[in-house]
């Protein structure tokens, strides 16, 4: 992995493949490449700015591809850096996904005679298809066959320089579209390239392959069975991917967050019957009468808003919740009872690797399986039996911000939505639906002190381990502040329930552990003061979260942050926002890459 651009039309291709690779280079990545027809390869290691100024002037042509590599076999150097080509140089590929049986087909290869000259898998894909080609396939014809001998996820495109005028791309588990010009087709791995250029996209599904030319394209399947593709429209503007004037996409990301929820909760919100419309789940409705269990996944943050949304569900709706992430639940048996049994997926990219499988899974034994995606067309949008689109934009900063709070306010509707059709009162429900259409104005009151904030995270910047805490609601709020911390700041933090304290991560704490504590005015706000006390007690600084008027909190705590109060169970919410600003602060503090953290993708395409 980690993202592709291709073009091929009657302009020069140069201009959309570097500023595609620019487009994706939220992705996270560390080498990059270009191949463009009649002009050849270019490969840098770092920066995609590196690899444009190293283009000589005469570099151009009506047809390449292009990739931002983030590595997985072999280190991120010149030589691993895609596009990749056979022994004849015939062939010239970029491609994301990893072939498992690389190592064996290797082999079989330098047995035959073919030199490697990359430590990568994707090379032995490479000469595999160099092998047929130059033998006198057709180049979509050596592809296919290639791609027949692998086993393992691709989304790849391929060209080659005795056939020029062609591009051939195929997806199997990682994604792939192409954007529909006249007389012309940019090929992306997500769509944040193509917003420039087009609307209209074709997206490919597993087990397809594309044939491009700049005069039209043929898609088949490995059969060759033609396949009828329908264009689709991109939604989203290209605005919303750029960063303006904000220093960081994830400052400008939380900042967005009031629009974000309220785009989330657009025509979402019944206030008069205290219910919720989620248009998405209309279809599959009747099923949910039967439902005895609810299992959600999910990977990282999406993980932790799906533990939030465990309580809600269970609260609310009285259904058993388990929550799981993707990575664990696709290799066990969750078999029991399948026709009544729900899988909730949650996900930004909807491109997720582990949690697609585990949604794959759950399809074969029967299961109605649901999303919580961001991205619209995305793969786990199309293959979940229904769905929610969080409609919060593009995400672009590899940390989660807007969308993690977008799931959160999905959750609190699906929570709502299936209460009703149980025994939540309209009267409760109403008080849901009030409380709900409050948290823009309430989460701008958060960001308005975000100075206070920033001055907070100045103090702390220079700790090396933080844990956080939080009980019922708060516990997986404490999670994901931990994981917004390491993730951009890399200081080792912790998140804990804190009933656990005395367990074991009590053991840690002396002066130089500061502990943020999630202790709202809640129904387990003078548990969470006794947890406190035992860490004051220990020498340990804490930084308390808690909600507006709370000032006795001052007594224990060395430093607090308000947050407005709102019903128990939206609390999350604002009280995840502050530990995202600090967790930005205390990382811009320590002068770090905060949009793309070291060794970090924004989507995780393979396992
Ligand atoms: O696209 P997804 O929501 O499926 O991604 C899941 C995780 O990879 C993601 O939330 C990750 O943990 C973020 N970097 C957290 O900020």
């Amino acid at each position: 992995m980690c993202g592709i651009v291709g073009y091929i039309g009657r302009k020069d291709a140069v201009p959309f493949l570097i500023d595609g690779l620019k487009a994706l280079e939220y992705r996270g990545y560390d080498s990059a490449g270009i191949y463009v027809t009649g002009s050849g390869a270019v490969k840098r290691a770092g920066k995609v700015a590196v690899l444009a100024s190293s283009l000589p002037d005469t570099f151009s042509g009506n047809a390449g591809i292009a990739h931002t590599r983030w590595a997985t076999h072999g280190p991120p150097t010149e030589r691993n850096a895609h596009p990749h080509t056979d022994a004849s140089q015939s062939v010239w590929i970029v491609h994301n996904g990893i072939i498992e049986n690389h190592a064996e087909l290797r082999d079989m290869l330098i047995q035959e005679g073919i030199p490697f000259s990359s430590d990568t898998d994707t090379e032995v894909l490479s000469q595999l298809i160099g092998t047929y080609h130059t033998r006198g396939d057709l180049l979509e014809d050596a592809v296919e066959k290639a791609l027949k001998k692998i086993r393992g996820t691709y989304g790849l495109a391929v060209m080659s320089n005795r056939e020029p005028s062609k591009i051939v791309i195929a997806r199997l588990g990682s994604p792939l579209m192409f954007g529909v010009g006249t007389d012309e087709y940019y090929i992306a791995s997500d769509a944040t390239p193509l917003l420039s250029r087009t609307r209209n996209v074709i997206y490919l599904e597993d087990g397809e392959l594309a044939i491009l030319t700049k005069e039209g394209y043929v898609v088949r399947d490995m059969s060759r069975q033609p396949i009828e593709k329908t264009i689709e429209t991109l939604e989203w503007s290209t605005e919303a991917a750029q960063k303006h004037s904000f220093e960081h996409f994830m400052l400008k990301e939380i900042m967005e967050i009031p629009e974000v929820i309220q785009d989330t909760l657009r025509g979402r919100v019944a206030t008069k019957d205290g219910d919720a419309v989620l248009g998405g789940l209309r279809d599959v409705a009747k099923r949910f009468k039967d439902v005895r269990r609810i299992i959600i996944t999910g990977c990282g943050s999406a993980y932790y808003a799906g533990f939030v949304g465990k309580h809600l569900i269970e609260e609310f709706a009285g259904i058993p919740v388990e929550i799981e992430i993707a990575s664990e639940l696709r290799y066990r048996p969750f078999t029991a009872d399948p026709k009544h049994t729900v899988l909730l997926a949650v996900s930004q990219s909807g491109e997720t690797a582990d949690t697609l499988e585990a949604i794959r899974l759950a399809k074969k034994q029967g299961m109605l399986t649901l999303g919580i995606v961001n991205v619209v067309g995305s793969t786990i949008a199309r293959e979940t039996d229904a769905g929610i689109y969080n409609h919060a934009g593009p995400e672009i900063g590899v940390a989660s911000t807007k969308a993690f709070v977008s799931q959160l306010v999905v959750l609190i509707l699906v929570a709502l939505f299936l209460g009703r059709m149980r025994t939540l009162s309209t009267a409760e429900g109403k008080k849901l639906a009030k409380a709900l259409l409050k948290l823009p104005e309430q989460v701008r009151t958060i960001l308005a002190g975000r100075k206070a904030i920033e001055k907070i995270a100045r103090k702390y910047s220079n700790v090396e381990n933080v844990l956080y805490i939080g009980r019922k609601y708060q516990c997986p709020v404490a999670y994901e502040g931990a994981l917004k911390l390491k993730e951009i700041s890399y200081i080792h933090a912790e998140g804990y329930g804190a009933g656990e304290m005395k367990h074991g991560p009590l053991a840690l704490i002396d002066e130089s552990f500061p502990t943020v504590a999630l202790a709202p005015r809640d129904s387990l706000y003078e548990k969470m003061c006794s947890n406190i006390e035992e860490i004051r007690a220990r020498g340990g600084k804490v930084i308390a979260v808690t909600t507006d008027g709370n000032n006795a909190i001052r007594r224990i705590a060395d430093d607090v942050i308000f947050v407005p109060k709102t019903h128990e169970a939206l609390l999350p919410i604002l009280t995840t926002i502050p530990l995202q600003l600090f967790a930005y602060y205390v990382a811009r503090e320590r002068g770090l890459p905060i949009d793309k953290p070291r060794n970090l993708a924004k989507s995780v395409t393979v396992e």
